[in-house]
């Protein structure tokens, strides 16, 4: 067992501006490549790179495994990321990517990497019931931006596609993404929500997060379903994420809002990795897991020391409040161990693609959204 990963965190304005993270994750692991990341061959390599640990999992899950809601920011490197941990291992496994695929590049970008492609709507049951059997479920379906403006797909998609999925899948095992968003804000002095925090956040999107993860938790009391549910807390790579998006202002020169002035963040590769390796903790009745890097992040310490990577000035507007979304990843840190990037590399990483105008996917996370309206 990992020691807990969670503490206070520095005085604001700290130029750490890290609590908790970068020492314990400096030692556990030296940089996993050479630096810096210089283009997006090398940063898709990279994060579908699998670590001894995802390969021991991999070669005991049989074939195939479907991976729901793949064609978004994470879907495409988590299937690939699979599909090479099974090749090391030399584990026939077929991993099956389903989505409807809005994004057709996606979808070709799987299938030259070996993972199998099938077009659905999840709310469309009969396409739901034409999908293959598998014993092993990725699910990664979600609907958060444009919620404000639509909020009934919000809620269709977080309740309705859940139900399809768990009937559909009653004797698999499910590992469910939800959110760190289904907490209410709480105090930055603390060590961030713990599962057991009650469920009361702001805002549609977050409730219908709420809803995703009851849904699931029903089916897996009525039915014994073993699940998962993975209470994530912003991913970053270098195309979007929290740390693109501060950097991408100090850049700009545009100010950065301290509004919201703690958040914690994950290294997409790492975040895919522990998504895959939770398949064991799927379980009846359905558990819930927060899963995200170990340290609180204050904004305004990050954006000086991208200030500095970046050499440009960094202005703010706005006062940090005292309550954040923050979770605390000390449970599954406990059972999985903590993720395996240093955050100092990831900032370095982050600072080179932006100053060399690195492609982004210009979806910003809006972390600074207190309102819970996305
Ligand atoms: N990325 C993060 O930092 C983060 C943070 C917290 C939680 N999460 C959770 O982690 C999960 C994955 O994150 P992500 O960033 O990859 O989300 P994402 O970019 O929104 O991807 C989810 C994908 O689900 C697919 N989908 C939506 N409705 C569907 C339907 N009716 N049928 C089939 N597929 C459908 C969409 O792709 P198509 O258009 O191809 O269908 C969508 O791109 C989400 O559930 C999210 O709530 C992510």
């Amino acid at each position: 067992m990992n020691p807990p990963c969670s503490s206070k965190p520095p005085p604001p304005g700290d130029p750490s501006a890290i609590s908790g993270h970068s020492a314990i994750s400096e030692s556990l692991a030296a940089p996993l490549r050479p630096e810096p990341i210089r283009d997006e061959a090398e940063l898709d390599e990279f994060l579908t790179r699998p670590g001894a640990r995802l390969t021991e999992t991999i070669r005991t899950v049989p074939s195939p495994l479907l991976v729901l809601g793949a064609g978004g920011k994470m879907g495409p490197t988590l299937a690939v990321l699979a599909r090479r941990a099974a090749e090391a291992t030399g584990h026939s496994l077929e991993v099956i990517a389903v989505s409807r695929f809005t994004d057709q590049r996606a979808r070709q970008w799987l299938e030259d990497r070996g993972v199998r492609t099938i077009a659905a709507d999840l709310l469309d049951r009969s396409a739901v019931a034409r999908l293959p059997d598998a014993a092993n479920v990725i699910y990664l379906v979600g609907r958060k931006f444009g919620t404000q403006g639509n909020p009934s797909l919000s809620w269709a998609l977080n309740t309705l596609v859940p139900a399809n999925i768990a009937e559909r899948y009653a004797g698999a095992r499910i590992v469910a993404l939800s959110t760190g968003n289904v907490y209410p804000f709480v105090p930055v002095a603390s060590d961030g929500a713990a599962e057991a925090t009650p469920l009361t956040p702001l805002g549609e999107y977050a409730n219908a997060a709420v809803a995703r993860e009851r849904v699931f938790e029903h089916f897996s009391h009525r039915n014994g379903t073993r699940i998962a549910l993975i209470r994530l807390n912003y991913a970053v790579e270098l195309r979007y994420g929290v740390l693109v998006d501060i950097a991408r202002r100090i850049r700009a020169g545009e100010p950065v809002d301290l509004t919201n002035g703690w958040f914690n963040c994950i290294w997409q590769g790492d975040a895919n990795e522990l998504i895959l390796r939770a398949l064991p903790l799927a379980s009846a009745p359905a558990e819930a897991w927060n899963l995200t890097g170990p340290a609180k992040l204050e904004v305004r310490g990050l954006a000086q020391q991208f200030s500095a990577l970046l050499d440009r000035p960094a202005r703010f507007t706005g006062t940090p409040s005292d309550t954040a979304l923050l979770s605390n990843p000390a449970k599954l840190c406990g059972e999985l161990g903590e993720p395996r990037t240093p955050l100092d590399t990831i900032l370095r990483w982050t600072a080179h693609w932006v100053r060399n105008g690195g492609r982004l996917l210009d979806k910003p996370t809006h972390f600074e959204v207190r309102d819970g309206k996305y």
